[in-house]
């Protein structure tokens, strides 16, 4: 997810690309880089690191004369975030520019082929691609820019919003977008038009604006219409021209209160886009780079050693419960902050898996950096690209789940548990310890879980409603059993670190070795009780937790009966398979800390005392 900004008209550019950019920072902020055109030659500039670092070097390189420009906040995916990888990328002519947000998935398979016909390529981008073959078509065809982007993005695979310039013709900007959002401000007659991935970067300029909508081109010239098509056969749209309603800070939480509650409704997103070009379920296929170059080192490891922290260690608890049953490998999953100093048994047929949403968090490098030195082979799992984790390990895979901004992880631990068990379904199939019928199945319901996030995000305002009967509590449990007893833990989580209650998470069972001596009619008791996870046995706990007036709220597969009966709120989520109900049954959880915090009146995207990255011990 990165931020893209640009500008035609009549003002100088650079200053409302540059605002623009500070603006959607909030999407990605590793890298930034800026175009210009300031009637004679192109002036371009960028950098590795934050917008204020790319104001700085535009300041001591080029001039920021021009009425049209194009500017790039970066959250890299492909390539980590250096000068050479950043936007915006120049085509081999040097006549083409291009700023992208999204992925291209067969970038490589049209980079080996315009290698073959001469081209060379500066950076590991898959948006370099884009321009190339652009290019290529614009000069084999003889055709415009905007049929040459329309033809280029009829070969392409994947997610994007772009925004081309073409030094052949200085007065328009050719945009068009797949996936990602691209909004368009309309200047009064059409006398300069603003490109933005929201509207925050020009509302204050104009309050009419396109939203371009998915499949859609536009051909953006000054002084008339915005020319919109489709992308995959060229015919006309009408611009829909509408009048922005939001504020700037609205905007950049998307209409949403706080970062949290917007970083928990982009879950079907960021979940697809984590397996975006890695999951083929049709086809039975999983490829995951990373994991593909190092197979047969996966497959000789005698024992895989998870390492994290907060969240991340509980994504890889639930990792443990998916490798052990689907892959029949041993897991053990560390503190990272306990395993650093634990001088822990390990030896170079020992994979050590990493995860961490920033890639920044100290124990968990330093972690890796002990396992490393005994001879383990370390794999990542990380957010964010060319994080120090990241480069620490051996090799590893990136969630996509874009910048997380609220302090309290929860898009992050869903993309974690989307590509952990997409490994460790890989690894089954590899080794054989799964039938077909099976690791089919289990691709097809992960295909569809995004669709069935989007069901349980319904359910916010019964979530909200019983949130309001236990804003007052002063403690919390959270049971649950196999693949959500992890669930549990990180429900307690959420709520402790963001509304301050103190909760508990515990394996259901275990309540009789002691917790259930804590309950009483004032403890609420939060039990996943998911149709096929030891569902009896579940049923059994919540029994034992009624008969000492404990106050229960179940999360149920949909349809439940039994448990209804039973429990003082139900909440319902869609059927799939057990190992995947963590991506669903999370959810409601988070939305129940969310609303208790907000009634309580926390900070829920800065709680006290919490960072989002520990870079300290
Ligand atoms: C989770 O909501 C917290 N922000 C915290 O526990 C976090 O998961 C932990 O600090 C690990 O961070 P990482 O994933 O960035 O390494």
């Amino acid at each position: 997810m990165c931020g893209i900004t640009g500008y035609i008209g009549y003002r100088d550019a650079y200053p409302i690309i540059i605002n623009g950019l500070k603006r959607l920072e909030y999407r990605g902020y590793d890298s930034a880089g800026v175009m210009l055109f300031d009637g004679e030659k192109i002036n371009l500039s960028k950098t590795k690191g934050k917008v204020s670092n790319l104001e700085e070097k535009v300041s001591k390189e080029i001039t920021t004369k021009g009425n049209i420009g194009i500017g790039h906040t970066r959250w890299a995916t492909h390539g980590i975030p250096n000068d050479l990888n950043s936007h915006p990328h120049v085509s081999q002519s040097g006549n083409l520019v291009i700023i992208h947000n999204g992925i291209i998935e067969n970038y490589n398979a049209i980079k080996q082929e315009l290698i073959s016909r001469g081209y060379t390529f500066k950076s590991e981008t898959d948006t370099e691609v884009l321009i190339n073959l652009i290019e290529e078509i614009k000069n084999k065809e003889g055709v415009k820019l905007g049929k040459a982007v329309q033809i280029a993005l009829n070969q392409v695979v994947g997610a994007y919003a772009i925004a081309v310039f073409d030094r052949s013709k200085p007065d328009e900007i050719v945009v068009a977008r797949l996936g990602s959002p691209l909004a368009i401000g309309v200047g009064k007659n059409f006398d300069e038009f603003f490109i933005a991935s929201d509207a925050s970067p020009f509302i204050e300029y104009t309050k009419d604006a396109i939203y371009l909508e998915d499949g859609e081109l536009a051909i953006i010239k000054k002084g008339r219409k915005v020319n919109i098509r489709k992308i995959q056969d060229d015919s006309l749209v009408d611009a829909n021209i509408q009048e922005l309603q939001l504020n700037i800070e609205e905007i950049e939480k998307g209409g949403y209160e706080h970062f949290m509650l917007k970083e928990i409704y982009e879950q079907p997103r960021a979940i697809t886009d984590t397996f975006r070009g890695r999951l083929l379920a049709k086809e039975g296929i999983i490829k995951i780079s990373g994991l593909e170059n190092n197979m047969k080192k996966f497959l000789n490891a005698e024992r895989i050693i998870i390492v994290a922290c907060g969240t991340s260690w509980h994504a890889g608890l639930v990792a443990e419960y998916t490798f052990e049953e689907f892959a029949r490998i041993p897991v053990e999953v560390e503190y990272a902050s306990e395993f650093r100093y634990r001088n822990p048994v390990i030896t170079e047929k020992d994979i050590v898996i990493a995860i961490s949403q920033s890639g920044e968090t100290a124990d968990t490098l330093a972690a890796i950096k002990l396992a490393r030195s005994k001879g383990a082979f370390v794999f990542g799992v990380c957010n964010v690209v060319g994080s120090s984790i990241a480069r620490e390990n051996d090799s590893g895979t990136y969630t996509h789940a874009g910048p997380e901004i609220g302090v309290a992880s929860t898009k992050a631990f869903t993309t974690q548990i989307t590509l952990l068990t997409l490994i460790a379904l890989r690894l089954a199939r590899a080794k054989g310890t799964m039938t077909s019928a099976d690791y089919r199945l289990h691709l097809q319901e992960m295909e569809l879980i995004p669709k069935k996030v989007e069901q349980v995000l319904k359910i916010d305002e019964k979530v909200k409603k019983i949130a309001k009967k236990y804003l007052l509590s002063t403690n919390c449990l959270y049971l649950g059993r196999g693949y959500n007893f992890p669930v549990a833990l990180e429900g307690a989580l959420k709520l402790k670190e963001i509304s301050y209650i103190h909760a508990e998470g515990y394996p259901a069972a275990e309540m009789k070795h002691g917790p259930i001596a804590l309950i009483d009619d004032r403890m609420p008791v939060i039990v996943i009780a998911t149709s096929k996870g030891h569902y009896e046995k579940v049923v059994s706990n919540i029994q034992e937790i009624k008969s000492r007036s404990g106050k229960i709220i179940a999360i149920v597969t949909e349809g439940d009966t039994v448990v209804r009966d039973i429990a003082d709120h139900v909440i319902e989520i869609p059927e799939t398979e057990e190992a995947l109900t963590p991506l669903l049954t999370t959810i409601p959880l988070q939305l129940l800390a969310y609303h208790i915090a907000v009634m309580r009146g926390c900070n829920v995207d800065q709680p006290r005392n919490l960072a989002k990255s520990v870079t300290v011990e």
